[in-house]
């Protein structure tokens, strides 16, 4: 797999239109998705919100985040199954991280599941490294699974 530049994609600010086609692919991708609430009061309170498409296609993927005394935080990334492995979680993550740049944020943290190899490797390419480990932080269908704290030290 690799996810050479795609030109195509096109990273955009999410507004309230693109929530439903949001919701979607957030039910497809994960065992305990959010709420279309939880998005809508995102982009209420004016987190960072993206969504990114083929010219004239519907949405393909998504990335919020948050800034918060000079820590960037990227809180959900996420590409529908049928859009994968073409670089437009690479291309999202760029554009988190330019922004995080771009406010002067210290550095970008996140949490990922141990078991979620795909977006490990993701990470581990864009020089994200392990700070710790928070236990029992996400719900699984055997109970609770530990999060993996990754950090990027950003520069300005
Ligand atoms: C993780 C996820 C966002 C990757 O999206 P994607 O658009 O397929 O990723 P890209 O095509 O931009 O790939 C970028 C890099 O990610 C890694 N990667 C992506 N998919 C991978 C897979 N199936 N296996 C291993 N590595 C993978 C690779 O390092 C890849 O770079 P490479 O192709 O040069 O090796 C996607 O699988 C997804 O949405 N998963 C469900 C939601 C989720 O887990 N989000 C992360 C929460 S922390």
């Amino acid at each position: 797999m690799s996810a050479a530049a795609d030109d195509l994609w096109q990273v955009r600010r999410m507004r309230p239109r693109d929530v439903e086609a949001v919701v979607a692919i957030e039910r497809e991708s994960y065992s305990h998705p959010w709420s279309e609430r939880i998005f809508r009061d995102c982009l209420r309170v004016g987190y960072w919100a993206w969504v990114i498409d083929r010219t004239g296609r519907s949405v393909a993927g998504y990335a919020l985040a948050s800034i918060a005394v000079g820590e960037a935080h990227l809180l959900n990334l996420c590409v529908a199954e049928h859009a994968r492995g073409s670089g437009a979680a690479a291309r999202l993550l760029e554009t988190v991280i330019a922004q995080a740049s771009a406010e002067r944020a210290g550095e970008l943290l996140l949490e990922v599941r141990p078991s979620n190899h795909a977006a490990r490797r993701l990470y581990a390419r864009y020089g994200f490294e392990t700070r710790g480990r928070r236990p029992n932080y996400y719900p699984d269908r055997h109970g609770r699974e530990d999060a993996l704290l990754l950090s990027k030290v950003i520069l300005i």
